[in-house]
């Protein structure tokens, strides 16, 4: 049996983005069974409908729906920006929503990890993104729920994390995240 295929999308575009350390630090507690591919965002046109209507649609959407669609399962890492998805995720989401009827999204398991240097753990981009999901049909993982809060204090300057309970936790999540696979897709 192949191995399953996970997509990370990360909300941040920072090098020093704590959501891609925390990525990385899944991705690394990972078990052999599941391989990952980082779907990049950087270099996605803004969506506009026109696009899509007059056949021009950038290369950029073409290679971002592809990726999405070879992967068996998404997981979303992302901050919070005003209480709400950063901009770069959600044009991530509505390109790959697009054209109606043809979405990369339909029936993914998925799964949500916030991260914040603030105390609530980036719980209001969470959910909204769990509030898409409803719509998308991504099968989203209820729990355990992941809200990284203090994230500044997680890691050394070596980008190694420090704190032995997010260890243990995100070794949870991503363990858990993997058995939620197998029940959503039992054939993966
Ligand atoms: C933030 N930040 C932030 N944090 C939070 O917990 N709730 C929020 O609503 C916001 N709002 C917000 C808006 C904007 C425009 C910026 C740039 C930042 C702080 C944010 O969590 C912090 O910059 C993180 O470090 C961003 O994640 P990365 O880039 O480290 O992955």
């Amino acid at each position: 049996m192949g191995k399953i295929k996970i997509g990370i999308l990360v909300g941040s575009l920072r090098k020093a983005s704590f959501c891609r350390k925390i990525a990385k630090t899944l991705v690394s507690l990972a078990s052999d069974n599941l391989e990952f591919k980082f779907i990049e965002l950087r270099d996605m046109e803004m969506y506009d409908q026109d696009l899509e209507d007059e056949d021009r649609v950038p290369d950029s959407w073409v290679k971002f729906r592809k990726e999405v669609e070879q992967t068996d399962a998404v997981i979303f890492v992302t901050p919070e920006y005003n209480r709400g998805v950063p901009a770069v995720l959600k044009n991530a989401i509505d390109i790959g929503s697009r054209p109606y009827g043809f979405s990369v999204w339909d029936g993914k398991p998925g799964a949500v990890v916030s991260v914040s240097p603030g105390a609530m753990g980036a719980f209001g981009a969470n959910h909204m993104l769990r509030q898409s999901f409803v719509f998308l049909n991504i099968h989203v993982m209820q729990q355990p729920e992941a809200y990284i809060g203090n994230v500044m204090s997680l890691y050394d300057e070596n980008d190694k994390i420090t704190d032995d309970d997010t260890q243990v936790f995100l070794k949870s999540i991503i363990d858990s995240f993997e058995e939620w696979i197998k029940i959503v897709k039992p054939a993966v």
